[in-house]
């Protein structure tokens, strides 16, 4: 077999070194355009499990890596004179050119074919080859050339960046955050071998240009960042190496393989260097390649395997990357936050790492991060202990005069049960068990403020004296047996209104017993709905007064909050999305002209709402649709409606258009509420596939929610909150005395469960290299 493969970079050489042991006869060659130890770049960083993977594959090249290899465990964060370090993150550095060295020295060992300096412009030259390995990198001539093939796609991101080097001696992957007269400059370092460490410096495009960066050469780039970071470098100069500063492509394609042709390493997908994985995906990428070469019985199938088995692996690390990226690129937005919450952040920012993850590895920073928390609450106006504190979810919250007990809440969920909007007895069971569970606050779903405001005929009203008097029964009965507060979400259906239950099929139109929907536009939601006739200003008034006899309505009930549904395509959101908004009055056009009626309904609630009860506005932060609402707006609709005197957003997302395309995953939501709370600042809740209590209090601790609402899983888990107060030793949690007992022993048991879990996690826990090492160079204990 014929092997040819254009780049001489990790991933190329590793593809090699692989290949080449599972086909010691093949014939296979590099072919890189530089020199053998032309290389750019300082040092490369591997996590301890990706040095696991490479012992697995090739013993010689591991060991030698490794030899060669600086250790270090902690992450240290310097923000505002202030350095918080934690440990536990097992990760390693070399240089990137001592790592092509070995690798090209494995590589002729096992007989693979280098030829340096030789320049492959077009793949025609490597016809007679059965697999062409296009491992060229981020700017891969060969991705270009078939890009209408791969269906690649480039995202340049907006921040500016520059990879330098310098002497300075470093002992933790070190963060430092760094104000200047032009803004802020982040600086990602760590040591990759003795006396060398490696210094990514990255800015915002409005901070690079006032630091005067732009067409200064190398050497004087370099100059400007020693002088900004000089305090820190203590004398050590900055190296350069093709050091200029460039803005970071995130790379994807839809497609890897083109024939014979396989995309590898940075061709194929970048990630973002703030996560240090550009080296180990290429080399992962190798392994990958060479797995489905082994097992599959021909080139074309290998190919295939590849494409299918690693996709998922290498689109997570990706959305890993983005996640991680975004926050640097927003990193102004936490500017003024407390610095123990600020590191908190940054360790907690591509979710991989978790507030019970840090409890275990780094219990005194956490406990910091506790008190800080408990600090701003104490200064809202609750007596809460500041030196032992409870964890952030179990902190009490206040919307005017209404105090929540803790930060978990039940989110608005329809449950299509309500006869012509009546809640019945499954209400009163409904709520009152969430209730009585613990959540700090729970909503009513969506509640109809006009039967012909109904989303389906199962859908629970607030028209009528009959329901106002079975909501107050309810209300009643949570004031009387939890300490939860009760929102009251009133909403419209507008365009997806008439349509069937949820287990009938959602949002498809009723064949029998419908009625005439409305909406900002005449656009159906789906092409055979019904088409909504546009509300004209005689519509609007009816529909306002409706929502004002609701509110009014609800505050008979008694209920402590009032939340307007903006979101999800309902009839107020219809307004807000420019999808379903085509209008060409002064309720059309521009996002302040979408927004003009949604404004006005509110302004009139708040106008009838109690001054001392809080009032919220669900959005949908984006409609994860081409042409539609983004976080960006979201900020702008946040800030209107915190002007009208909004106490808290809801952010929740989509729903808008059916041919929406959200891109779901764990907290999916939550960076549209970190957006609108840290950019709006205004206090948000967030939702939307958050499951564990250590999620919770992740999201609260890092400042991207005030409150963290959770929808399903307190459909199957009324007593969430109360499971997590035990879990986390949260005394105080209020309970009827019915169910006293069972409440000690759950708190009681949870001691030794929890005690149980951290023992059985910190020994399951294998021993990072950088601890081996320490262990290994202790002096052993006197007999
Ligand atoms: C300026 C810069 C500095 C970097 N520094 C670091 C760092 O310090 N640490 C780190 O972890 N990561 C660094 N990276 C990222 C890291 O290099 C990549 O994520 C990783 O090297 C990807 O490996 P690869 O083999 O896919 O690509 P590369 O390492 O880019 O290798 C591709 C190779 O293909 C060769 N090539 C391209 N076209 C042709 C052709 N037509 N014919 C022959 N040869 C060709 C190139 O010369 C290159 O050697 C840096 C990236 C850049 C752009
Ligand atoms: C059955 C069901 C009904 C829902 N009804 C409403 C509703 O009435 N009002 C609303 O704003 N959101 C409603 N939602 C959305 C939820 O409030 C929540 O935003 C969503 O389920 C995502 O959160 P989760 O992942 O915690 O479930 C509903 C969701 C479900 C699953």
């Amino acid at each position: 077999m014929k092997i040819a493969i254009i780049g001489g970079g990790p991933a190329g050489l590793y593809a090699a070194i692989l290949l080449r042991k599972q086909r010691p006869q093949a014939d296979i060659t590099v072919y890189e355009r530089n020199r053998t130890d032309d290389t750019f770049g300082f040092g490369v960083v591997f996590s301890d499990a990706t040095l696991d993977n490479f012992e697995k594959y090739d013993q010689p090249s591991y060991r030698r890596i490794t030899q060669e290899f600086a250790y270090w465990d902690d992450i240290a964060v310097h923000f505002r004179g202030t350095v918080h370090r934690v440990g536990g993150n097992g990760f390693c550095g070399c240089s990137r050119r001592t790592l092509l060295m070995i690798l090209q020295e494995r590589a002729r060992e096992l007989g693979v074919i280098l030829r340096f300096e030789t320049d492959i412009e077009d793949e025609a030259r490597l016809a007679d080859a059965d697999l062409i390995i296009l491992a060229d990198g981020i700017n891969s001539r060969f991705r270009e050339k078939h890009s209408d093939h791969f269906q690649t796609e480039i995202d340049l991101r907006s921040n500016k960046f520059a990879w330098m080097g310098s002497t300075r001696p470093l002992d933790a992957f070190t963060f430092i955050f760094q104000e200047t007269e032009w803004g802020p400059f982040i600086a990602h370092a760590y040591q990759y071998e003795a006396g060398r460490s490696t210094w990514i410096f990255e800015t915002d495009p409005n901070t690079f240009e006032k630091a005067g960066l732009e067409g200064l050469d190398e050497k004087h780039s370099a100059d400007r960042m020693a002088e900004i970071f000089g305090w820190f470098l203590d004398g050590h100069p900055l190296l350069t190496n093709r050091s200029t500063w460039r803005n970071f492509p995130m790379i994807r394609n839809k497609r890897w393989v083109k024939d014979k042709m396989v995309l590898l390493g940075d061709a194929k997908a970048s990630a973002h260097f703030s996560i240090g994985s550009g080296t180990k995906l290429a080399m992962e990428d190798a392994i990958a390649l060479a797995d489905a070469m082994q097992s599959a019985p021909t080139v074309a199938t290998a190919l295939k395997q590849y494409e299918e088995g690693r996709r998922e692996e290498v689109e997570k690390t990706q959305h890993a990357a983005d996640v991680s990226l975004v926050w640097f690129e927003h990193v102004d937005r936490f500017w003024d936050f407390d610095p123990v919450q600020f590191a908190f952040g940054v360790m907690t920012r591509s979710k991989a790492i978790t507030y019970d993850n840090l409890t275990l590895r780094a219990p005194d920073f956490v406990a910091k991060v506790d008190q800080a928390f408990a600090r701003h609450v104490r200064d809202s106006g609750f007596d809460v202990d500041v030196e032992k504190p409870a964890t952030p979810m179990f902190q009490p919250f206040r919307l005017r005069e209404m105090k929540v007990p803790n930060r978990a809440v039940v989110s608005p969920m329809c449950m299509y049960s309500a006869r012509d909007g009546l809640p019945g007895d499954f209400h009163l069971v409904h709520y009152g068990s969430r209730a009585i569970g613990g959540a700090g606050l729970i909503f009513t779903e969506m509640t109809c403020v006009g039967p012909d405001a109904r989303i389906t005929p199962g859908c629970a009203g607030l028209w009528n004296d009959a329901q106002e008097a079975a909501w107050r029964r309810i209300v009643d009965f949570v004031h009387a047996n939890s300490a939860a507060k009760f929102a009251l979400q009133i909403g419209h259906a507008g365009r997806k209104g008439a349509t069937k239950l949820m287990w009938d099929g959602m949002d498809r139109p009723l064949e029998e017993g419908g009625w005439d929907v409305i909406s900002a536009s005449p656009i159906p939601y789906f092409p055979d709905s019904r088409v909504p006739r546009e509300m004209d200003r005689a519509a609007m008034d009816a529909v306002k007064a409706a929502f004002v006899a609701a509110a009014e309505r609800g505050e008979r009930c008694g209920f402590d909050m009032l939340e307007l549904h903006c979101a999800h395509g309902y009839l107020l959101a219809s307004f807000i999305s420019p999808l379903t908004n085509n209008r060409s009055d002064e309720y059309g056009g521009s996002l302040q002209g979408r927004l003009r009626f949604p404004l006005e309904v509110f302004e009139a609630l708040r106008a009838v709402w109690p001054a001392h009860k809080p009032m919220s506005v669900r959005i949908s932060a984006t409609d994860w649709a081409e042409g539609g609402i983004t976080g960006d707006d979201a900020v702008v609709i946040a800030r209107s409606f915190a002007e009208a005197g909004v106490d808290l957003v809801d952010v929740s997302a989509g729903q808008t258009v059916r041919e929406a395309q959200p891109i779901y995953g764990r907290m999916f939501q939550t960076p549209f509420s970190d957006q609108v709370r840290n950019e709006a600042r205004v206090a948000t809740m967030c939702v939307g596939n958050i499951t564990t209590s250590d999620q919770v209090n992740t999201i609260l601790a890092g400042g991207r929610a005030d409150l963290v609402a959770l929808g399903r899983p307190h459909l199957v888990d009324p007593f969430f909150t109360m499971k997590a107060a035990a879990w986390y030793g949260a005394d105080g949690m209020f309970c009827p005395q019915q169910y006293l007992p069972g409440k000690d022993q759950i708190f009681r048991n949870s001691v030794r469960d929890r005690q149980d879990f951290e023992d059985l996690k910190i020994k399951a826990k294998p021993k990072t290299r950088a601890e081996l090492k320490e262990e290994a160079s202790k002096p052993l204990a006197a007999e």
